[in-house]
């Protein structure tokens, strides 16, 4: 269960994020596959985190506190066509930086559109997780948008991708900000890590 989840911090700085004393869960994924709308679903507040019909709207690292125990984080979206050579660069440095160097990181939520079959800018960033030990679960978004099998079919096509590249497919849910499916999975999912880490680091 969630209470309550406050705005803290918007940055373009890792380095200024609030200290790193709670378990950390970010989510990412290109731009406009719902990133915003899925942490406004969870917390189920719908005004919490800037949603846009355009591309590009969340442009800065944005930390929610969640009950006082973990921290949300929306990330600016990759892939974004009408952005300049400059201004992906400034965006990949700050993702980067942020993703290998934040240290309460507990699982980055790489957000996959379900309604289109495996994209390779998708792909690519998931293995550049890989690569750099980012643990990553994947959350299949706007579910609501066409049938059960053709999601299923989309989900199949992206996790067999997934088995080109790493020996076990991610974990992996499938949501709808619009009909909350998959809330009560992903945020038990995400609380059974943040009870682990205050285990792991009682003072004894
Ligand atoms: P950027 O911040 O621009 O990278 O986008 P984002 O990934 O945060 O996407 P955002 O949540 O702003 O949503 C983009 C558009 O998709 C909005 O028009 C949302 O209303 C719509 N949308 C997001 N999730 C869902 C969903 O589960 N179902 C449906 N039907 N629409 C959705
Ligand atoms: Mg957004």
């Amino acid at each position: 269960m969630i209470k309550s989840v406050k705005f803290i911090i918007s940055n373009t700085d890792f380095r200024k994020c609030p200290s790193p004393d709670k378990p950390e869960f970010a989510f990412i994924g290109r731009s406009n596959v719902g990133k915003s709308s899925l942490i406004n679903m969870l917390a189920n507040n719908k005004g919490l985190a800037k949603i846009s019909g355009t591309p590009g709207k969340t442009q800065l690292i944005n930390h929610f506190d969640v009950d006082g125990r973990w921290y949300m984080v929306d990330l600016p979206g990759y892939g974004f066509a009408k952005v300049s050579k400059t201004m992906r660069e400034e965006w990949e440095k700050m993702i980067r930086q942020y993703l290998t160097l934040r240290e309460n990181l507990e699982v980055v939520f790489v957000l996959v559109d379900s309604r289109h079959t495996p994209q390779q800018i998708d792909v690519e960033f998931i293995y550049w997780c890989g690569q750099n030990g980012i643990p990553v679960a994947l959350l299949f978004t706007k579910a609501d948008k066409q049938s059960k099998s053709k999601t299923s079919l989309n989900v199949k096509k992206f996790l067999d991708k997934m088995l080109e590249l790493f020996e076990e497919v991610p974990d992996y849910f499938v949501t709808s900000a619009e009909t909350s499916m998959g809330r009560e999975d992903v945020i038990s999912y995400i609380q059974e890590q943040v009870s682990d880490f205050y285990q792991n680091n009682q003072q004894s």
